[in-house]
């Protein structure tokens, strides 16, 4: 049976309805992970699941052990990764409370430890299709099933962060083909296609892009879209688990 991932990120530090079975402190050559990783099981599915900015969410985008983080569930056992992101969106159609799985990514970040690849170690994997186009499947079908209205793909685009962009940043992104924006997509997926495991995201959109709104961006107006629409995410997931 394979042994599937939840990475949650801004807004899921916690899966509810998971049986927690162990929870476990790992050490990786990379490091330790962002939190512990939370073994158990979800409607007789194994899961564990992995709280990307920390269980107390102290750890910004660029300070994220993303290898650390990716390595230590490779090496639990896991074969299949969704990840959740909370996002900002550019493609009008993906407004607030919005969810995607996106199906492209383009990749703004830097200066992040971006790959496992090494002297004598030389890796150039295909990441033509950086989704697995498996669980992007599953996604949309555990979406249909419980009624759950998702946009099917998008191009990411992940930016370097911690600050949001500015409107002529947007407006590029939107230029270079991108739908929605957020910090954290990457090297994550890269470092997943780099270990072999499947890996497909879930992204929440939380805010309109830069310049897309009337006003400034106000983490009022996330954490207002992230609580309501988290529940989507999380019957989703639910779904997905349960499939
Ligand atoms: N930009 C980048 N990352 C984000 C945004 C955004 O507007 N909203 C949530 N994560």
């Amino acid at each position: 049976m394979s042994l599937i991932a939840i990475v949650g990120g801004t807004g899921l530090t916690q899966l509810d309805g998971l049986e927690l079975t162990e929870s476990r402190a790992v050490e990786t050559p990379y490091g330790e992970p962002s939190a512990d990783l939370e073994f158990g099981r979800f409607a007789g599915q194994d899961v564990v699941f992995l709280a990307r900015h920390g269980k107390s969410h102290t750890l910004p985008p660029h300070k994220v052990n993303y290898r650390a983080n990716i390595y230590a569930l490779k090496h639990a056992g896991v074969s299949e990764v969704v990840a959740v992101n909370a996002v900002g969106g550019i493609n009008p159609q993906m407004t607030a409370e919005s969810l995607v799985v996106p199906h492209q990514i383009v990749d703004y970040t830097w200066g992040r430890e971006f790959t496992f690849s090494d002297i004598g170690n030389v890796l150039h994997v295909d990441f033509s299709f950086p989704y697995s186009e498996g669980i992007r499947r599953k996604l949309l079908a555990s979406a249909k099933s419980a009624g759950i209205p998702v946009h099917n793909g998008g191009v990411f685009a992940i930016t370097q962060g911690p600050r949001l962009e500015t409107a002529a940043e947007i407006d590029r992104l939107e230029k270079d083909g991108c739908d929605i924006v957020g910090m954290t997509g990457m090297p994550e997926t890269a470092l997943a296609r780099e270990l072999d495991l499947d890996y497909g995201s879930l992204a929440l959109v939380v805010n309109m892009g830069a310049g897309r709104s009337k006003g400034i961006i106000t983490m009022q107006e996330i954490e207002t879209a992230l609580v309501k629409g988290m529940g989507q995410v999380r019957a989703l997931l639910a779904a997905y688990l349960t499939s």
